[in-house]
């Protein structure tokens, strides 16, 4: 209404404007004078006006607020500048971490990555979630995590063409369809790198952390440091830095090979100016474990690499505790 007033006003101006220099004559134009500077300090104001407006109505469109998921405490982000680099068996791994760690804690798993959903798969889920009465979607759940992700809403063959409105009604509906119950950690496994999707993510909900996950190639460097700093800009805690496959753990002996170099972790966190939550070794026994749908920290909760990630669990834990009070 305030829009279509404005421009009405400004058509109407202009025509009284035009008319002014065609028909004023003599004594037409001292009275024309100052009619016009009258009309001048009105439309200023009308237009300064209507500007403010328009600049409300922006701010408030690209600032939506953010209100948080119901039943969650906290939320955590996985994050990586670049695909695979592991963010998925990082992100499952670390919420039966904190689990394992604590089991009076409930922890839910969210695959926030809607182009390549890999959560089903990797916590072995299948099917179409049910309605709660309020319905709401409810989480699939295995090893004691519910689940959600678009994996269980769309078929699995079929290629996920997602475009801007639909991105984000796609996001939407799993940030705020999802009947969680009480849950003191939700882990989201974003999609890779820095667009839409992420922004939309972090402006719509209160995020407690995040983790962004590396190795330690440099150009996959580049794409963590832009990621930790997007992260930054919009208020986020970055808890820190997984280093995932810089070391490699041999299968049969458990001897370590530091590809990198040991000290390469710390020079990376270092380098992105946040902390290092620790370092997952390249293991056979992950990437099986992960294909095969039974994660290792519940599958080998024996074997130092199911340690590694409690350990980054705990470290996450401490450090959510650090940037949040
Ligand atoms: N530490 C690791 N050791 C061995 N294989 C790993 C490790 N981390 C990830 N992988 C494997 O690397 C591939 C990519 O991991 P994924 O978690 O899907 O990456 P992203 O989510 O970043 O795309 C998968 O096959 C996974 O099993
Ligand atoms: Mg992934």
């Amino acid at each position: 209404m305030a829009q279509f007033t404005y421009s009405r006003l400004r058509h109407v101006l202009r025509l009284s404007g035009n008319k002014r220099s065609v028909f004023r004559t003599g004594g037409e134009l001292e009275h024309g004078a100052v009619c016009s500077g009258h009309f001048i300090r009105w439309q200023r104001s009308v237009d300064s006006k209507a500007l403010q407006e328009r600049q409300k109505q922006q701010m408030a469109r690209g600032l939506p607020k953010q209100k948080p998921i119901t039943g969650v405490k906290q939320v955590i982000v996985v994050a990586s500048g670049k695909g695979g680099v592991g963010k998925s068996t990082t992100a499952v791994n670390l919420a039966l971490g904190l689990m394992a760690n604590d089991e009076t804690k409930t922890v839910g798993l969210l695959d926030a990555d809607i182009y390549g959903p890999s959560i089903p798969k990797l916590m072995n889920l299948k099917g179409n979630p049910e309605l709660a009465d309020n319905n709401r979607m409810i989480p699939l759940t295995n090893y004691g995590i519910p689940c959600m992700s678009m994996g269980f809403l769309v078929d699995d063959v079929a290629p996920i063409v997602w475009r801007g409105l639909m991105v984000m009604s796609a996001i939407e509906k799993l940030l705020r369809q999802v009947e969680w119950g009480s849950l003191d950690y939700l882990v989201i496994d974003m999609p890779p790198g820095t667009g839409d999707v992420q922004l939309s993510i972090t402006q719509n909900i209160p995020i407690s952390g995040a983790v962004i996950v590396s190795t330690p190639q440099d150009i996959a460097l580049l794409d963590a440091r832009r990621g930790a700093e997007m992260f930054k800009k919009v208020n986020v805690p970055v808890l820190g830095l997984v280093q995932n496959m810089s070391v490699f753990q041999c299968p049969n002996c458990n001897h370590q090979t530091h590809i990198f170099g040991s000290d390469g972790a710390r020079q990376l966190a270092d380098t992105l100016g946040v902390k290092l939550l620790g370092d997952i070794p390249l293991h056979l026994n992950i990437r099986e474990t992960s294909d095969r749908g039974t994660p290792v920290v519940v599958s080998s909760p024996d074997s130092p690499e199911a340690e590694a990630y409690r350990k980054v669990a705990s470290v996450v834990v401490q450090r959510l505790e650090e940037v949040n009070t």
